[in-house]
């Protein structure tokens, strides 16, 4: 983590019509093209695009603006664009801002894949510190974002509770489900209403915007079975990559397609490779879920080496690598991201006993805004004004 005392100091400054170079008290250069400045600039008659009231239009701009004068200026970075326009930039923005390679990939950490040994690293809160405790709460959240799951204890075990305890993440996102009843149910339409068990997998893969922040809350637990199972989707590619290099690529590249018809009259169907890249070629999650698979579209030749691949990857996933086994308690909320890890389920008996589990979802967005005003209240400017997310990686 930088030190914000030098990473934030203005050590020198340079200019050329169209550049702004920042040397920082740490060593490191930052250069900013004039465009780029003057687009940000948020003095008051350019106005402010944080609350949406940039008052200048970029085609009302000069493609390339000419810097008269900058220089630094109580810590800020100052610049002059003539007729008494000048623009300020606070040092930790600038830095926080900064162009290069180095520093833009700083910004999109990679999360550590786990395997098995996060059976004995679960993270498990207590509901009411992380609805009470500020400092709990980010935990909370952070333990979501490196690991993709937290188990929450002592939620109450009552039905009507359950958006309240999501709302510790942010606002539902409803899907035709709504809040899902996960029991079994005597005219079963999906496995979710039946006492099967259920492989691993993501849900609802047949959808564009897959849902992420995704919540069990446990109400009644089965006596017998009904264990609760998980796999990180970014071990699993780790994985493959390290062992079937060539398959790996071919999940990453061709679409796989899943589709899903629903009795009251929708009809989903979605192409898009089970792992998912970002722009630095890095798997960002996984999805997949065998049981609504359709028949792959893709080019002849890339036909059986596609269902080679998935072979591979369900051969891992069914014999358990990767896997970890735990069993929800009543009063407990499993909190996991469904673009990152596969769950599933055991079989339980529903004649021995009852077993409700209630399920729905926040989008990212609401964890990523969470995130950024834990980071703001404590003015933790390594990490909120550094926090931007890459759509659809
Ligand atoms: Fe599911």
């Amino acid at each position: 983590m930088l030190k914000r005392q030098n990473a934030c100091k203005i050590e020198a400054l340079s200019f050329t019509a169209d550049r702004l170079t920042v040397t920082w008290g740490d060593g490191h250069q930052s250069v900013f093209p004039s465009i780029w400045l003057l687009h940000a600039c948020d003095n008051p008659i350019c106005g402010s695009s944080e609350t949406g009231v940039r008052l200048v239009k970029l085609t009302d701009q000069p493609a390339r603006p000419q810097i008269l004068a900058a220089r630094s200026q109580d810590g800020e970075a100052i610049v002059e664009w003539g007729k008494g326009h000048v623009s300020r930039f606070a040092p930790v923005w600038l830095r926080g801002h900064c162009l290069s390679n180095a520093e833009r990939l700083r910004r999109q950490p990679a999360a550590e894949p786990w395997g098995t040994e996060m059976k004995d690293r679960l993270t498990y809160l207590s509901y009411g510190d992380v609805s009470a405790d500020a400092d709990t709460h980010l935990t909370f959240l952070e333990a979501l974002r490196d690991d993709g799951v937290v188990i929450l204890q002592d939620v109450p075990v009552a039905r009507e509770r359950t958006e309240e305890i999501a709302g510790l993440v942010g606002k539902l996102h409803l899907t035709n489900y709504g809040i899902f009843e996960l029991e079994a149910k005597p005219t079963p339409e999906i496995v979710g209403d039946m006492a099967v068990a259920l492989e691993l997998h993501t849900d609802e893969p047949y959808r564009i915007e897959v849902p992420s922040i995704t919540f069990f809350h446990v109400l009644k637990q089965s006596d017998a079975g009904g264990e609760s199972t998980m796999a990180d989707g970014l071990w699993l590619a780790a994985r493959m990559a390290e062992k079937h290099p060539e398959e790996f690529e071919i999940l990453k590249t061709v679409n796989a397609r899943h589709h899903r018809i629903l009795k009251e009259g929708r009809v989903f169907d979605v192409q898009a490779p089970i792992f998912p890249t970002d722009v630095y070629s890095r798997v960002s999650g996984i999805r997949i879920n065998d049981r609504g698979m359709a028949p792959v579209d893709c080019p002849l030749g890339q036909v059986e080496p596609f269902y080679d691949a998935l072979r591979i990857l369900l051969e891992m996933i069914y014999s358990g690598e990767g896997r970890v086994t735990t069993k929800l308690k009543e009063g407990e909320m499993m909190v996991f991201n469904n673009q990152r890890l596969l769950h599933g389920r055991e079989r339980f008996d529903p004649a021995r006993s009852h077993r409700h589990v209630r399920s729905c979802h926040v989008d990212l967005d609401e964890f990523h805004s969470r995130l950024r005003v834990a980071y703001r209240l404590r003015d933790d400017w390594n990490a909120w004004r550094t926090m931007t997310t890459m759509a659809h990686t």
